[in-house]
């Protein structure tokens, strides 16, 4: 196999902070972040080793954003491949895993292959459950180009597809043998996607960095107007935790859990709303909200600290509606979600900012409290600006 990640960096041109380096069961991996990082990929890839071809995997449209930069870096050769396919959720599925292989069958790709993954989490969900059972396995290069990605999915190994019956059922952990992280491609990111991106950052704040969260808060403004310098040192930070983390549970048996802080919440409002209405990001930030009242009702997160995430959330920019849904019908969505387990949610809270871990007592009365009364009235008491159903 061609996992050769360990000397994968150049020590003396990258700083610590550059270049994260990720432990995982199939060998450490480098997640490498730096404006501009791109044109130097042929050089970063060529210390992985040698391959028999080059296949970049991306969509259309992020091929039309970024695929200049990126050939900038990996000059077209005879034995290097562009693959175009639907990125869109709906098209995260099994038979893109099976255009996709079929693709690489025709271009001839062997086991001395390598696939990059240029896109956001569905192209990097897609491409790495490819590489995991393509030919049984080959070798994958993330090449992320959403927040979202660059923080969160192209980091960890976890790969998959949804099916008719629910988000994300059929996958792998595969991780990848490395990780180019150019904030520079985000210049073409939709605002949308732009700032739900950020809920994931405001995340890592939450769970496990209290200084990351008091950054944000004074420097949200200029992050969203998309200032380098404040951007780019949020990626790095939020990299650095989430490859923190999977190190020390890359299968998410223990402290992994903590990453889906609002994520019991948003997943059940993005399947009430069949995931068309909110976008993963503006759900999570409705879902840190429900998590920080729910760790108020429960008193294990201190009111300021409450006062604190919520203002925070809100200072990303208008969210969608909360929907007309039930709240006993959102709470059962929480309970078949497949991280419950047994039946029972699990919800992770934060006893203090910078902290999070994952509680089974939670009562359904407290959470069904927080479902019904809804953040939206909460929020409306709190007289906080920038609710779009104002
Ligand atoms: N594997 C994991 O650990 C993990 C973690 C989080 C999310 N995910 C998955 O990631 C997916 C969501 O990923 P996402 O938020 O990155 O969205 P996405 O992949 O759907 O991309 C969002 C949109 O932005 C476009 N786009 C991407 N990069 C662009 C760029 N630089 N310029 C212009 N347009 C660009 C895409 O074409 C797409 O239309 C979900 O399927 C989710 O399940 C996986
Ligand atoms: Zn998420």
């Amino acid at each position: 196999m061609c996992y050769i990640g360990l000397n994968a960096v150049d020590p003396m041109k990258l700083t610590p902070s550059e270049a994260i380096r990720v432990r995982s069961f199939a060998g450490d991996y480098f997640v490498l972040c730096r404006r501009g990082i791109l044109r130097e990929s042929a050089r970063q890839i060529a210390r992985l080793g040698r391959f028999s071809s080059v296949h970049i995997l991306s969509s259309s449209r992020v091929w039309r954003a970024v695929g200049r930069k990126v050939l900038r870096g990996i000059p077209p050769r005879r034995n290097v491949h562009i693959h175009l396919f639907d990125d869109a959720e709906t098209a995260k599925t099994l038979a893109t895993v099976e255009a996709v292989a079929r693709k690489l069958v025709r271009a001839g790709a062997d086991r001395k292959s390598l696939l990059i993954a240029v896109g956001g989490g569905v192209v990097g969900d897609v491409v790495g459950f490819v590489a995991a059972s393509y030919l049984r396995g080959v070798a994958l290069v993330q090449v992320p180009t959403t927040v979202v990605a660059q923080v969160d999915s192209a980091i960890g190994g976890k790969t998959g597809v949804n099916l008719p019956e629910g988000k994300n059922l059929v996958g792998a952990f595969y991780p990848p043998s490395l990780v180019l992280v150019d904030p520079e491609v985000l210049g073409t990111l939709p605002p949308r996607e732009f700032r739900g991106g950020l809920a994931e950052v405001i995340k890592y704040g939450v769970i496990s960095d209290s200084e990351l969260f008091g950054f944000l808060e004074r420097k949200m403004p200029a992050i969203l107007a998309r200032d380098n310098g404040a951007l780019e040192q949020v990626i790095r930070r939020s990299i650095e935790i989430k490859g923190h983390v999977v190190s020390r549970d890359e299968r998410e048996s223990g402290l992994r859990e903590i990453l889906n802080y609002g994520h019991t919440f948003a997943h059940a409002l993005e399947a009430a709303t069949h995931y068309r209405q909110f976008q993963h990001g503006e759900a999570v930030a409705w879902g840190m909200i429900c998590a920080a009242l729910l760790g108020h009702e429960t008193a294990e997160t201190p009111a300021n600290d409450v006062a604190r995430i919520i203002a925070m959330v809100r200072q990303i920019g208008p969210l969608p509606k909360w929907p007309a849904v039930p709240a006993e019908k959102l709470f059962d969505l929480m309970r078949s979600d497949k991280k419950a387990k047994f039946g029972k949610v699990r919800f992770v809270l934060s006893p203090r900012l910078g902290r999070a871990k994952s509680y089974e007592g939670v009562t359904k009365k407290a959470a069904i409290s927080v479902l019904r009364f809804g953040p939206q009235l909460i929020l409306r008491s709190l007289k906080l600006p920038g609710n779009s159903d104002d």
